[in-house]
């Protein structure tokens, strides 16, 4: 997300400060979590939680496999134009507006294309994304990106169009911009080290902002979700602003509902849940209610977008039209005919991300998820069901979804300032950091899930700066989350949260407990300038990887990490764009075996691998199975892609209508990426 999106008011009033200002270094201060225990004993959930200090002594027949960065850390760049390691190339594929198939016609670099176009193309502003294998190719795959939001200026042929009281007048133009939102799922093939799109083929679809979605768990019920185009409440309509993503043990993709509420209006009295999360009084983003009542409209299709309460009843407007928005969507992307589901019981805020812990059989599926606002919160998801390695391999994967998702415990995470961490349950029974319990305060677990934040409130979480995505290491289990920055942060600080006006962000760690109740943490690195002062610079960073905005986070398959950025702080921005930097987290150790964070002694070890070009942000990531092609988003760039190559400089005096596409990253020698 960049700026133009982000809603920079605090929603958060609950004065959640639970700890006293704790300045001490985080980096220095206490031994922290353990290394790595070996692939083998990947997938031991809740052996691995280290409940102190140093505990090593079991780990002597076990080895980490050795993982090295084989490539020198770059410099920073501001070009209109993406930079790549020496014997890397870096190519263009499915930009925005791409056609799917024979209904769209090609893209029309004036914007001149139409709605129905674009339901049949690429949406715009490529976020979160996965491959899927077929049949485990690394050269012939489903590719699903998420589309985040819309640049209105660049969607159409000179920006959108509004009468004299700035009100959208023109149906198109606002179809057009639901259909830019939401999901693609498209298959690519690779030939001779070039990939390219497969026009036709029977998995290319979209899902909208319009798209017609199934909902499931707690939420699922007619008293919350009725409307007039779904009398029963069993249908919502859309997925906004989908940012980050996951995917599941069982091949489906997870798309992440992020700044939905800034699309929904409610001009009379507004719920908790709803002046929780945020949802305006006076206007939607892009005024797609403009048009409603309009002659041409269909089905409520601009109404819906208006959610006060103007009726005798539910069927009589769209009160409940946003309760159906604000969750984790899951899509089989192998099967054409499946419907999207909401799932409900992950709850219901400002999803960035979607990621799973390490899996193992008889062990519950845990998935977390941020809330991506100044002061908010970091959830996760238990399973009630326990794993059955049959289900990976099963094709009704809605239906094992629906096994692991739908029920399950939702909770919140308390940062206490000794290293450890508490999971707060919200569920009716869970007590309050007031002495009561949340079932005074809510009917039923629904309600919970339709206000999370507000749930999470009572109970005493720690509130954040601004947590993004997640990504789990797949050699001992440790969770990372991009906290990405928070300039409102000014007057008091937390363990977790240490640095006031925190513009540069950093990268908080933690490991699962012994029961599902607890966790360590610390901090694995904190963005900076390399000038900055030691109080801010705390990791010791250096010209070849400072950074600031942590904001895309995931492990490949060997343990590498990669780190992407959104929205350089100032202190960054006159030395480069938007990056992505590599590390092996489970390489860096203390002597005795524990992980270690960045520090000065070991920072080079965390390399900038990628620049983007002139005012994009680098998100999205995906591999292909044999780790050999990386793909990876550009969103809101400014003049660019100029050519099929993305290290092509768009000439000075040339300007290009910009278009967010996805990069695919590979070795002249077709080797593995990063090593
Ligand atoms: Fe859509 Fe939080 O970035
Ligand atoms: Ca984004
Ligand atoms: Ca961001
Ligand atoms: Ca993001």
């Amino acid at each position: 997300m960049s700026k133009d999106t982000f809603d920079p008011t605090k929603y958060n009033h609950s004065n959640n400060e639970p700890f006293a200002a704790v300045m001490e270094r985080e980096l220095s201060r206490r031994c922290i979590l353990r290394a790595g225990v070996g692939m083998a004993a990947v997938g031991m959930l809740s052996g691995i939680g280290l409940t102190g200090c140093s505990n090593t002594e079991n780990d002597e027949n076990l080895t980490t496999p050795k993982v090295e960065l084989g490539f020198d850390s770059i410099s920073g760049a501001k070009l209109d134009a993406v930079v790549v390691p020496k014997g890397y190339n870096a190519q263009v594929l499915a930009p925005w507006g791409t056609p799917l198939n024979d209904f769209a016609q090609e893209w029309q670099a004036d914007g001149s294309n139409t709605a129905l176009d674009q339901a049949n193309s690429l949406g715009m502003h490529h976020d979160g994304m996965h491959y899927f294998p077929l049949h485990g190719s690394s050269t012939d795959g489903l590719l699903c990106i998420n589309h985040e939001y819309i640049d209105q200026q660049a969607l159409h042929p000179i920006g959108p169009t509004k009468d004299s009281n700035s009100l959208r007048t023109i149906i198109d133009e606002v179809r057009k911009e639901i259909n830019a939102h939401g999901v693609t799922v498209v298959r690519i093939k690779q030939t001779n080290g070039i990939w390219s799109l497969v026009k036709n083929d029977s998995h290319n679809r979209r899902f909208t902002g319009a798209t017609t979605m199934d909902i499931s768990g707690p939420v699922a019920n007619k008293t919350l979700l009725e409307t007039p185009f779904s009398p029963g409440g069993d249908k919502v309509r859309g997925t906004l602003n989908n940012c980050g993503n996951g995917y599941t043990p069982w091949g489906t993709y997870l798309t992440c509902e992020e700044n939905w509420p800034g699309y929904f209006v409610n001009t009379g009295t507004q719920t908790e849940d709803q002046l929780r999360i945020g949802i305006d009084d006076k206007n939607t983003r892009y005024g797609w209610d403009d048009l409603a009542g309009n002659v041409d409209e269909v089905a409520d299709e601009f109404s819906r977008f208006d959610i006060t309460i103007k009726g005798a009843s539910a069927t009589d407007d769209y009160r409940n039209e946003a309760n159906g928005h604000g969750y984790i969507v899951e899509i089989d992307p192998y099967d054409n005919q499946s419907s999207a589901v909401k799932r409900t019981a992950l709850g219901r805020f400002r999803h960035e991300g979607c990621v799973y812990g390490n899996v193992a059989e008889g062990q519950p599926i845990v998935f977390y998820s941020g809330h991506d606002s100044r002061f908010e919160y970091i959830y996760k998801f238990v399973s009630d069901a326990l794993w059955d390695p049959a289900d990976a391999e099963r094709i009704d994967r809605l239906t094992v979804g629906e096994k692991y998702m739908d029920q399950g415990t939702l909770y919140v995470a308390r940062f206490d300032d000794n290293g450890m961490g508490a999971w707060l349950p919200l569920t009716m029974a869970a007590a309050t950091k007031d002495q009561d319990v949340l079932a005074d305060h809510f009917a039923n677990l629904a309600e919970i899930i339709l206000n999370t934040a507000g749930a999470a409130d009572l109970v005493g979480a720690t509130p954040m700066d601004r947590p993004e995505w997640a990504a789990v290491d797949p050699v001992n289990g440790a969770v990372y989350m991009t906290l990405t920055n928070n300039t409102k942060r000014t007057t008091e600080t937390n363990a977790a949260n240490p640095r006031l006006n925190n513009s540069t962000g950093h990268i908080i760690r933690w490991q699962e407990g012994d029961d599902a109740g607890q966790f360590s943490w610390d901090i694995f690195v904190f963005g900076a300038a390399e000038d900055g002062t030691a109080e801010v610079n705390r990791s010791g960073l250096e010209a070849l990887n400072q950074f600031a905005s942590p904001d895309g986070l995931a492990f490949d398959a060997r343990g590498i990490m990669w780190i992407q950025t959104d929205n350089g702080a100032p202190e960054l921005t006159e030395y480069t764009n938007d990056q992505m930097l590599a590390v092996v987290p489970s390489q860096l150790t203390t002597d005795s075996g524990d992980l270690e964070a960045i520090n000065s002694e070991n920072q080079a070890e965390l390399r900038r691998f990628f620049v983007g070009p002139n005012g994009a942000e680098v998100t999205g990531l995906a591999f292909s199975p044999t780790q050999t092609d990386l793909f990876l988003n550009i969103q809101h760039p400014k003049n660019w892609p100029y050519s099929n190559d993305a290290a092509m400089e768009t000439p000075s005096n040339q300007s290009v209508r910009p278009r967010a596409a996805t990069v695919i990253i590979r070795k002249h020698d077709g080797g593995e990426i990063g090593v």
